[in-house]
């Protein structure tokens, strides 16, 4: 909480094409936040180089990035959008957070054991500590909720165990943050392989629907989704293809999962994977043209990048300021 406003705050990484895992579990939800909360709404560039880059796509996609937070809704004048490296505190407090962590605790981190098996030639000590940047994002806004999906539940409560051992040692330093998983839309799976989460990293474009293909490709990848040897539209254990679809289908009707067993009763899966592509298509057609429209302005893009990052900066000053305080650094 700053100045008895609630805070939230999350973060993109701009490390590849956003999917609708992203868009469903995340940033769609970011909007609801805006009336109610002081808002906080990061690219995150410095955690995408725990993996390497492509200097030019990086700073390509830091763009797109930014310019589809605001496609997908979010009012620059009601949130605070900004690039993580032009706000120098954020790094500065992951330092200092580093030695507030243990090493058995990062140790733990699935995503960390995930990531380091998929680069086994770069386990870079950045990937490991990538928790302890992630809790600088969000403790340096004093922030009360994180919507996130559920694969970052994991780095939100280390977050606030690190956020509670420093409170310990140095009371009333930082707010506890609680993450906020949205019911619907917290996991999406990959279309080829239902039972891994669909990621922005995946080698299979088919496995992936991006926010920004275009219609006729999310329907033919959504022909062509991994589902079983039924032909009932049903939501039950064992049959992950049919419920990744179900609960997309959800997201975008917003149709209970009994509604839509209903709604497709008789049918077969060939009409509900239509009707899936269909629903995502004409729900992410609005988006997509008004991201093209964002796109073509990059000075405005910029513009945006610098007021955003002022606006962030001045609460990360403070915060940083108090937390270099209190732990006896010498102020000149
Ligand atoms: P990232 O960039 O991997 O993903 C961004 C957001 O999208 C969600 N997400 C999904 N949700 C549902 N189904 C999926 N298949 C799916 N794939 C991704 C993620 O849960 C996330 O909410 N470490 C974070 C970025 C970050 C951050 C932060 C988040 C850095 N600092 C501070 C919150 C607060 C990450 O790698 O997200």
């Amino acid at each position: 909480m700053f100045q008895d406003q609630l805070v939230s705050y999350s973060g993109v990484q701009p490390s590849g094409n956003l999917t609708i895992g992203n868009y469903l579990g995340a940033i769609r939800n970011f909007s609801t936040y805006s009336e109610k909360y002081k808002c906080f709404y990061c690219v995150v560039d410095e955690h995408a180089i725990t993996v390497r880059q492509n200097p030019a796509e990086l700073r390509r996609r830091t763009y797109e990035t930014l310019a589809l937070y605001m496609a997908c809704g979010l009012d620059p004048d009601k949130n605070t959008l900004y690039v993580q490296s032009h706000v120098h505190e954020h790094a500065e407090l992951a330092w200092i957070l580093n030695c507030y962590t243990m090493f058995g605790e990062l140790s733990r981190m699935t995503q960390f054991k995930d990531k380091s098996s998929k680069h086994s030639d770069n386990i870079n000590a950045g990937l490991f500590t990538y928790p302890t940047l992630m809790a600088a994002d969000i403790l340096l806004y004093q922030t009360d909720v994180v919507p996130v999906g559920i694969d970052q539940k994991q780095h939100v409560e280390l977050c606030r165990d690190i956020a509670e051992r420093f409170n310990q040692l140095y009371p009333c330093t930082f707010t506890v943050p609680e993450p906020i998983i949205a019911k619907s839309g917290m996991k999406i799976m990959s279309l080829a392989d239902p039972t891994k989460k669909m990621s922005k990293s995946d080698e299979n474009v088919n496995a992936v629907v991006y926010i920004l293909d275009d219609r006729d490709t999310i329907i033919r990848k959504f022909k062509r989704a991994v589902t079983d040897s039924e032909t009932c539209v049903r939501f039950a254990e064992g049959k992950d293809g049919i419920n990744n679809l179900i609960s997309i289908y959800s997201c975008f009707t917003g149709k209970s999962f009994d509604e839509i067993e209903k709604e497709f009763a008789g049918k077969g899966y060939g009409d509900f994977k239509l009707a899936v592509g269909e629903v995502c298509a004409d729900a992410l057609s609005p988006v997509q043209e008004k991201f093209r429209e964002l796109l073509s302005d990059k000075a405005a893009l910029e513009a945006q990048m610098r007021k955003g990052a002022e606006e962030a900066s001045y609460y990360a000053r403070r915060t940083l300021g108090k937390v270099q305080k209190k732990l006896g650094f010498v102020k000149l």
